[in-house]
């Protein structure tokens, strides 16, 4: 059955958000924290191994208690139930939506057009355990008898920015294989990887869902014309395989119907890690570390299924994220986890968050007559105090920050640590207290800094604070709490398109451009000569008369 379609700002619940709204935009959350002794306890939430403290946000209980409302209203109850029995919500491609069905335990039973897909998943989860032993153990071999010693794994967007993430946020965990991840359509990435590569001992994964897409399969050929260079058409089974649902396109590449991981189309591409597009991060971790991963995924979503919405840390999430959005007009937000293993995260969540939610169109067909979408940014603290931290300070622009913070570190190494996370902390308290005159004032006097000089320099010095960050406090990267970060994110996302009422589960915006770069492709190779518009015309000439 379809998800209801409520435009949410036709609601009371709504209204009553914009009279609240209205009576706490201009508050300081410093007086809310000093009238309130347990501010920092109510509105925070302890959950395994996740301390998600949100209290220091321009909110209080009665916002979240309206956001209940509106939720209620637009039938968000129904719509979880929707989501995980594997209704088609993604309508407009008539798609179930069940990237939770991967990370579902062996004895769940989950249905799209009534047969239960569970046994397939465990039937190719079988598969990739069993490739990822025989190549970590050295037992599967290249074609001159060596052992593997490197993955490449050729893939972009949803096919690349998932693994790649997760293999660079858990590499404590790898083990002897090097993991390579060849994605953009650039020649210079491609052929600086092959460059280090050995033919004999490199095994290739090609991952795309549609094994139709550009980049991909340009590199793909580009990789394999590179090996052939050494090696035979009938080695091609033993060093590519592939992972895709047109299995026809894959066979007709030249990869054997048996080196096929398949993936189902009820497996969106920005959430498709869980299945076998993540048979790079088995290989890297091996399958242990990946079924943890899968199990931190699963344990999210019982909690944001089963959990009432006060005590759902997705929905409350989302809760925050739209306040932002559609009531305080933030443009964007930032994520900035404390961590360097988590360099690739905010881009990861660029294309889960951004090509989930921004649409214009509400699910009745209608436009939307308010915000959607989030725009996402971010980099890892310290050094994103280095870099743009300024700007989240003292510019005019309000950006609701994420702060992701590990207790303990994968080395022990303390004091690293203890700085680390001490400046995660100070930041979020800097953001919330700012500076006022006052506390300027006292600070140049006793600098012994003369009256003329303080009146010019305080108003530079003087912040207001107020800045609102949300902070996700977790033991210890692993991948069983990494799994719970990405599936915590995941559901945020269908939370925010279900109020919103728009369909997250499509992607038209970026098919045009694939269709007109083939067209411009094949006027840049070929005399044939379309019509476009002055500027892109005299761009491909240019281009067409310097290249050589
Ligand atoms: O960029 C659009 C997109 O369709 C993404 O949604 C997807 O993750 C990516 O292209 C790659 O698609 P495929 O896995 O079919 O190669």
């Amino acid at each position: 059955m379809a998800l209801q379609s409520v435009d949410p700002t036709k609601t009371k619940a709504w209204e009553a958000l914009k009279t609240h709204f209205d009576s706490v935009k201009d508050a300081h959350m410093k007086d809310w924290f000093a009238q309130d002794n347990d501010r920092a306890k109510t509105l925070s939430m302890q959950w395994e191994d996740f301390y998600v403290d949100y209290s220091k946000n321009r909110i209080t209980a009665q916002t979240l208690h309206l956001f209940e409302i509106l939720a209620e209203t637009v039938g968000l109850k129904d719509a979880i139930e929707r989501y995980f029995e594997g209704d088609r919500i993604n309508e407009t491609e008539e798609r179930a939506v069940l990237h939770t069905a991967l990370r579902a335990p062996k004895s769940a039973k989950i249905y799209v057009d009534n047969n239960d897909v569970v046994p397939q998943i465990y039937k190719v989860r079988a598969k990739i355990e069993a490739f990822t032993n025989a190549v970590v153990d050295g037992e599967k071999k290249g074609f001159t008898n060596k052992a593997f010693t490197d993955i490449v794994s050729i893939g972009i967007g949803g096919s690349n920015l998932g693994p790649s993430m997760v293999v660079e946020a858990l590499k404590y965990y790898k083990n002897h294989l090097n993991t390579h991840y060849i994605h953009n359509v650039d020649g210079d990435h491609v052929f600086e990887i092959l460059e280090q590569l050995n033919p004999e001992t490199t095994l290739f994964i090609i991952v795309s869902k549609s094994f139709s897409t550009q980049e991909t399969i340009t590199n793909a050929n580009t990789v394999k014309q590179w090996f052939l260079e050494q090696a035979s058409e009938a080695d091609i089974a033993t060093h590519f395989v592939a992972v895709s649902s047109n299995s026809e396109l894959v066979k007709k590449f030249g990869i054997d119907q048996e080196n096929i991981f398949p993936m189902w189309n009820w497996v969106g591409g920005r959430f498709s890690l869980w299945s076998a597009v993540g048979l790079s991060i088995s290989l890297a971790l091996g399958y242990s570390n990946y079924e943890a991963l899968l199990h931190g995924g699963y344990k999210m979503d019982k909690h944001f299924r089963t959990r009432s919405f006060d005590a759902n840390i997705p929905v409350i999430l989302s809760f925050i994220s739209i306040w932002y959005n559609n009531f305080f007009k933030a443009e964007t937000e930032a994520i900035i986890p404390y961590s360097q293993h988590l360099n690739s995260f905010s881009a990861y969540l660029q294309q889960a968050i951004m090509e989930s939610n921004g649409k214009q169109v509400m699910r009745n067909g209608k436009a939307a007559s308010f915000q959607t979408g989030n725009i996402i940014w971010g980099a890892p603290g310290t050094n994103a105090q280095h870099a743009f931290f300024q700007l989240i300070h003292q510019g005019t622009k309000l950006i609701p920050a994420d702060f992701i913070g590990f207790a303990n570190s994968l080395y022990g190494n303390k004091v690293h640590q203890n700085k680390l996370m001490s400046s995660c902390f100070a930041q979020t308290e800097a953001l919330l207290k700012g500076k006022t005159g006052d506390e300027v004032l006292f600070e140049l006097e006793r600098l012994k800094i003369n009256d003329d000089k303080i009146g010019q320099l305080t108003p530079f010095k003087t912040f207001e604070g107020n800045k609102p960050t949300t902070t996700i406090l977790i033991d210890q990267l692993t991948p069983e709490s990494l799994g719970k970060l990405i599936a915590m994110y995941e559901h945020k996302i269908f939370v925010q398109g279900v109020i919103w009422n728009i369909f997250s589960y499509d992607q038209f915006g970026v098919e045009l451009g694939k269709q007109l770069e083939g067209r411009i492709l094949k006027e840049i190779q070929t005399s044939e000569i379309n019509k476009h518009d002055a500027s892109t015309r005299k761009l491909i000439d240019i281009f067409k008369n310097l290249t050589h």
